[in-house]
């Protein structure tokens, strides 16, 4: 178990973009510690998602860990050298957060159906549709490799602040 250090909004490298991962590392051994490291502090930050980028590691790679319910369960996944494309606008708000911007969140619109290709941990190449909730995840982790943040995303500011403080004005 290793938990890495989730660095915050502030630092340089959350604004760079990430560098594809090379097909010979895909599957590899190296790639598959550095997934158990992201895992590890994913859950012990408690975040339904990490990308590489937020423990300093400029690679295109996030995962995320998402309770389906019933059925599915817990499931947690990697995404390595992903593509989004955007199926369904327009867009619907709900509120995010994020472990580098620690105690806050804030109102964002996003598509609830994406196309993503990705390479999975075994270095397998998929592709698949999502949607709804999983979406909004998925397309939060992808903006990390590209720099950006939610807070970018907010278009009424208004609607951002501290977890604290929101608790009474959530229920958009
Ligand atoms: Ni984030």
């Amino acid at each position: 178990m290793a938990v890495r250090n989730v660095i915050r909004m502030g630092d340089a490298r959350l604004r760079e973009t990430s560098l594809p991962v090379p097909e010979n590392d895909l599957g590899s051994r190296e790639l598959k510690k550095l997934l158990r490291d992201m895992y590890d502090t994913m859950e012990d930050y408690d975040g339904a998602g990490l990308a590489a980028p937020q423990i300093g590691e400029l690679r295109r790679i996030f995962v995320v860990g998402l309770d389906h319910g019933e059925n599915r369960g817990y499931e947690k996944k990697a995404y390595i050298n992903p593509e989004i494309e955007i199926l369904n606008s327009p867009s619907e708000g709900s509120w995010e957060g994020c472990l580098s911007v620690p105690g806050m969140r804030g109102y964002v619109e996003r598509s609830r159906k994406i196309r993503i290709k990705y390479y999975n941990e075994n270095g397998d190449f998929e592709d698949t549709i999502v949607e709804g909730y999983e979406a909004v995840v998925l397309q939060h982790e992808f903006d990390h490799l590209n720099g950006i943040l939610y807070v970018d995303r907010i278009k009424d500011t208004r609607l951002f602040g501290f977890n604290e403080e929101l608790t009474q004005q959530d229920a958009i």
